[in-house]
């Protein structure tokens, strides 16, 4: 009931439009949204049951219209569960897109880096991710990732789509980067990790981390929609170093990584357009 009360305000305010693509823009991400052509801008605040997220670099607001040629509904900015929403309230925007008429969704976060490879501005592709927020002992209803989907056992599989990866490989390389792949590990936060905590993570085989993104990967996975995300690293972990992460370097970095992802995301839409 409440899916449909909130889609009813979304679509009287946007005239009914009709996107194909979902995208969440995570820390620092929202500016994509900008890109957006012909945008209908709705302040989360005013969409039943919307949650509104109260971390610095999170706009708050939905908004529709045409990114590289194709009708898209785009996050600015997410609810996180170390805010203390409830899993289901925080992903109930992934319940409204799907029923708005998304088939893909495009996830972006920042994370910090564990694979020692990688650098501080740079795009990875997630291609997996180990759910550290719903395994770490809590059984705690109310904060589990997993309550954002039936109480059942079910099926995750990979829930990152193998197709769109490849294509936005190919794609990367056309615009002159290669883009990397790693295991996401979400953790619910809101603490930043000690050193032995990352070396802890690296062992389980995780490339970067973060707090966000495994809740509604799951749900939209569940809901049958086709998966992408990517994760801008914006510190680099040295457990051997001690080094303190600020959420304003998060920020900073995020910004710059803009350059590499923003032209990504509009290619891939670009050619999601042209094979609809
Ligand atoms: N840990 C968790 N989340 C993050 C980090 C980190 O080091 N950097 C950006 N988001």
């Amino acid at each position: 009931m409440v899916v449909e009360e909130a889609c009813q305000t979304i679509l009287q305010r946007c005239d009914g439009f009709k996107p194909q693509v979902g995208l969440i823009l995570g820390s620092g991400l929202g500016n994509l949204a900008d890109h957006i052509d012909r945008a209908y801008r709705i302040p989360y605040g005013t969409i039943p049951g919307f949650p509104v997220s109260q971390v610095a670099g999170h706009a708050g607001n939905l908004v529709l219209g045409y990114l590289g040629g194709t009708p898209v509904v785009a996050m600015q900015g997410r609810a996180h569960l170390y805010e203390g929403w409830h899993a289901a309230k925080a992903t109930f925007p992934v319940r409204c897109m799907q029923s708005l008429g998304i088939d893909s969704l495009i996830v972006s976060n920042a994370s910090g880096g564990i694979n020692p490879r990688f650098h501080s501005g740079q795009v990875v592709m997630i291609d997996d991710h180990i759910d550290w927020m719903n395994r770490c002992g809590s059984n705690e209803k109310e904060i589990n990732a997993g309550a954002a989907s039936i109480g059942l056992p079910h099926r995750t599989g990979n829930p990152y789509d193998a197709e769109l990866m490849e294509s936005a490989e190919r794609l990367a390389l056309k615009l002159g980067f290669m883009l990397s792949r790693g295991t996401y590990l979400a953790t619910l936060g809101p603490n930043y990790e000690t050193r032995a905590e990352y070396r802890a993570f690296a062992k389980m085989g995780a490339d970067m981390v973060g707090m966000s993104t495994v809740p509604e990967v799951l749900l939209a996975k569940q809901l049958g929609l086709r998966v992408l995300a990517f994760s801008i690293i914006t510190n680099v972990a040295k457990p051997d170093v001690q080094i303190v992460t600020e959420h304003s370097d998060v920020l900073d970095w995020s910004y710059k990584a803009q350059n590499q992802l923003v032209p990504l995301i509009m290619r891939i839409l670009n050619s999601m357009s042209e094979t609809r």
